[in-house]
């Protein structure tokens, strides 16, 4: 595979790419002007045509070779295929699920549970390895791909708290299927941009309940994995839905769902607001712990998660850019970082440097905050 023979690749924002960069991973998008999926493979030189496709058609980042750092280091992540498939299978269950006739069938579910053995393989043999979340997001958004996003990271927090073979195929399956009842709420209010009527509002709390009950019914997967997407939008506090339930009262694979689903909704466009930048988005979960999510999940998340990857540009709050050259598993948002004139900074090293924080990601060439 292309990425074991690279020595330097970097993942970059498109508003990055210059052209003659090449594409480290093949990468598929809609262009919507041209009304056509696009594949540019991997090794694909870039011209400006195809970058101009790629930010027209919102891809938000990739994995490229830029032989102008060639101090960057290599990043791992899942495998494209296996994320192509993985939305195939839950497009086609989504299909059924819409279908009263039909319904989710047995191959569907084998689909996604065959989808989720390959993700587990590949995150567990990985273990070390922060989540490169730029890299999942590498797709515009919407519902499936958030689904995989989704799965993908409880996978992981399901890895950091030890669970075993069983727990995470429960937990992944659950994580593909979590959304899977907004199918049956109408488009318009999914896509609505101004704020939704209390019917609406009410329509839209559903769709967990909408989701178990079909899959129930069916006795298509375990009850655990039904609890987990029935409540993967209460609150440890009591105050999320369907059911209002809190702490313990939730049950596990719930609580792992919450944190992945607010973290991948906040970074994600949304028809009603821009996303937020990573590190206010693992802040803002930061902040929920005892409130909202539990703190046990919280805590696994944030060893797991790398907000600024390896190789991107940062604004730190000394004025410097800097590149990121380490993450830190215990302190995400403190990595090793070195700045325009060469100096190293290990802001997870707080004897030296507990007054400089990362303001955020920044562009690449003009050195602006890019969430700014
Ligand atoms: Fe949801």
């Amino acid at each position: 595979m292309l990425l074991k023979e690279v020595s330097f690749l970097v993942y970059l924002r498109t508003n990055e790419l210059a052209p003659g960069m090449c594409m480290a991973r093949e990468i598929t998008f809609f262009d919507a002007s041209a009304g056509a999926v696009v594949t540019l493979k991997a090794g694909t030189k870039l011209t400006d045509m195809n970058i101009t496709q790629m930010r027209m058609s919102r891809v938000v980042a990739g994995a490229f070779i830029d032989s102008r750092n060639s101090e960057t280091r290599v990043i791992s992540s899942i495998n494209s295929e296996i994320k192509e498939n993985a939305i195939t299978n839950i497009h086609n269950l989504a299909d059924n699920f819409m279908d009263s006739s039909k319904g989710v069938t047995q191959s569907d579910i084998d689909a996604i549970g065959n989808t989720t053995e390959q993700l587990i393989d590949e995150l567990a043999s990985k273990k070390d390895i922060l989540i490169n979340i730029a890299d999942i997001k590498m797709y515009d958004d919407y519902t499936y791909h958030h689904s995989l996003s989704v799965a993908i990271m409880a996978i992981a927090i399901g890895l950091e708290m030890g669970y075993d073979r069983k727990k995470l195929g429960e937990l992944g399956v659950a994580g593909l299927l979590h959304d899977i009842g907004k199918v049956s709420v109408p488009i318009e209010i999914i896509n609505k941009k101004g704020r939704l009527t209390d019917e609406e509002y009410n329509t839209v709390r559903l769709h967990p309940v909408y989701a178990a009950e079909h899959l129930k019914a069916r006795k298509l997967v375990s009850d655990d994995c039904c609890m987990g997407i029935i409540g993967h939008h209460e609150r440890w506090d009591g105050t999320g839905y369907p059911m209002k339930l809190r702490g313990e009262q939730i049950h596990e694979y719930a609580r792992i769902l919450a944190v992945a689903d607010v973290y991948d909704a906040l970074t994600s466009n949304r028809p009603y607001r821009i996303p937020a930048p990573p590190n206010e988005a693992i802040e803002f979960i930061w902040g929920g712990a005892y409130t909202h999510f539990d703190e046990r999940v919280v805590r696994a998340f944030l060893r797991k998660v790398a907000p600024f990857p390896t190789g991107s540009k940062v604004k730190l709050s000394n004025g410097m850019t800097a590149t990121v050259m380490k993450n830190n598993n215990d302190q995400p948002l403190r990595p090793l970082v070195v700045d325009e004139n060469g100096m190293e900074y290990d802001l997870s090293d707080l004897s030296k440097f507990t007054n400089i924080v990362i303001l955020g990601l920044c562009d690449a060439d003009t050195a602006r905050l890019i969430h700014g």
